[in-house]
C-alpha cells in the first residue's frame, strides 16, 4: 500500500477506535454488581507500593477484598495496608523482590497461610529502562529481564499451581502497549513486555487443552500513564523521561479490577492503547515508524537534561511513592520554561 494511503487509513482506524472507546467508556468501569463480587476475595498484588499497584490495592480495599501486598519498600506497603484496612478490606504485607523465585514462593505460601486461597494474582511489578540500546549497561538489561519477565514467570508459576490445586483463579499480568507495539529507546523493556503477552497466550492454550475453564490468564496493555514509573526508570537518554498524551493511572487501576471479574486474554486500556494495538496488527511497519518518531521526539528531542541513572532497577528509590507520578505537571513546567506550547 502507498505510504500516504496507509497513513490516512491508520489515522482513520485510530480516530474510530478513540471515538468508540469514548462512547463505550472502553467498557472497563466497575459496576455495583462487580463491586459486590470483589468483597471477600483474596488478591495478591505485586508492585503494590506505588503507581498502578498501589491504586489497585486501595481500590480493592474500598471494595472489601483481602489484599496481599508485595514489593521491596516495606514501609510503603505498611502505609497501603493501613489504608486498605481503614477502607474495610483486610491486608497482609509480604516484602518481596519479584526477581527472586524463593521470595515469590514465600509470597504464595504466606497468602495461603493467611487467607486459605488466592482468587486473583496480579503480576504488576515492573521497571523501565530508557535510552539507546547500546548506551544502557548490559547489567541493567539483564536485571530488567529478571524483574519484568522472569518475575512474571515466577509469579505465574506460583499462581497457576495454586489455581490448579483449588480449581479456580484469575491470573493478571501487566503488559504494556509496548507488548504489541515495540518502542524505540525502550528495547529490552519492549522485549520483556512482548514476552509477558506471549506467556499469557501460551498459558491460556495450556489451560484450554487441560479443560481448566475456571482458570484464566489476562494480559493488560496500558498506554503511557502518569505514575512514578518514569522517575523509577533507568535512564540513559540524557533526558528526563516523558511521553505523549499520558493517561491518568486511575483508568488502568479500574481496568485491572474489572478484568479480574471479566477475564480477557488481552486488554488494551483506553482509546490510545486500543488504537495503537489495532493499528499495529494491520500496518505493523508504519505503526512502528510512527511510534519510533514519537518516542524520538519525546525522549531525545524535547526533554530536559537528566544524568544517567539505574533508577529503581537494582535498588528501590525513596521517591515516587504515590499512585500519580506528577509527570504531566513536570512536562507542562518544562515546556513553559522553554516556551513550547
Ligand atoms: N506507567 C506507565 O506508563 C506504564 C505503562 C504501561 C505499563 N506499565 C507497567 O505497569 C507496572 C507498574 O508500573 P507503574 O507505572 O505503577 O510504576 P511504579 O510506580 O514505578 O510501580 C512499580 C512497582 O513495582 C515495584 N517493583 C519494582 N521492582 C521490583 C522488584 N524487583 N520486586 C518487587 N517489586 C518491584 C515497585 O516497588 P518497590 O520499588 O517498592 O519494589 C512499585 O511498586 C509495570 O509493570 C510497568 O511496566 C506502566
Amino acid at each position: 500500500m502507498h505510504p500516504r494511503r496507509a497513513f490516512r487509513s491508520i489515522v482513520l482506524v485510530l480516530f474510530a477506535m478513540l471515538a468508540a472507546c469514548q462512547l463505550a467508556g472502553c467498557a472497563t468501569s466497575i459496576q455495583a454488581d462487580d463491586a459486590a463480587r470483589v468483597a471477600g476475595k483474596t488478591y495478591v498484588v505485586t508492585g503494590a507500593s506505588s503507581g498502578f499497584g498501589r491504586g489497585i490495592a486501595l481500590k480493592l480495599g474500598s471494595l472489601r477484598a483481602n489484599v496481599v501486598l508485595a514489593a521491596r519498600r516495606t514501609e510503603l506497603l505498611q502505609e497501603v495496608a493501613a489504608q486498605v484496612t481503614a477502607a474495610g478490606g483486610t491486608a497482609l504485607v509480604v516484602t518481596t523482590d519479584v526477581a527472586k523465585p524463593e521470595e515469590m514462593r514465600r509470597l504464595a505460601d504466606s497468602a495461603v497461610a493467611r487467607f486459605g486461597r488466592v482468587d486473583v494474582w496480579i503480576n504488576n511489578a515492573g521497571v523501565g529502562a530508557i535510552g539507546r540500546f547500546e548506551d544502557i549497561p548490559v547489567e541493567d538489561h539483564s536485571r530488567l529481564v529478571d524483574v519484568n519477565l522472569k518475575g512474571v514467570i515466577y509469579g505465574s508459576h506460583a499462581a497457576l499451581r495454586l489455581f490448579r490445586a483449588q480449581g479456580h483463579g484469575a491470573l493478571i499480568n501487566m503488559g504494556s502497549v509496548d507488548s504489541e507495539v515495540p518502542h524505540a529507546y525502550q528495547a529490552s523493556y519492549s522485549a520483556t513486555k512482548a514476552g509477558v503477552l506471549s506467556l499469557g497466550r501460551v498459558l491460556n492454550e495450556e489451560l484450554r487443552l487441560g479443560g481448566h475453564r475456571a482458570i484464566s490468564v489476562s494480559t493488560v496493555l496500558p498506554w503511557a500513564a502518569d505514575t512514578p514509573f518514569w522517575e523509577h526508570a533507568a535512564t540513559y537518554s540524557g533526558s528526563t523521561p516523558r511521553f505523549a498524551a499520558m493517561d491518568d493511572p486511575q483508568i488502568v487501576v479500574d481496568a485491572v479490577v474489572w478484568v479480574s471479574l471479566h477475564p480477557r486474554e488481552e486488554l488494551p486500556v483506553g482509546g490510545k492503547a486500543a488504537a495503537a494495538y489495532t493499528s499495529h496488527r494491520i500496518f505493523s511497519n508504519l505503526t512502528e515508524r510512527i511510534t519510533g518518531n514519537i518516542a524520538h521526539r519525546y525522549q531525545m528531542d524535547s526533554a530536559s537534561p537528566r544524568p544517567s541513572t539505574p533508577g529503581a532497577l537494582h535498588q528501590p528509590m525513596q521517591s515516587g511513592r504515590g499512585v500519580e507520578g506528577g509527570v504531566r505537571e513536570r512536562m507542562r513546567q518544562e515546556d513553559a520554561v522553554r516556551g513550547r506550547p
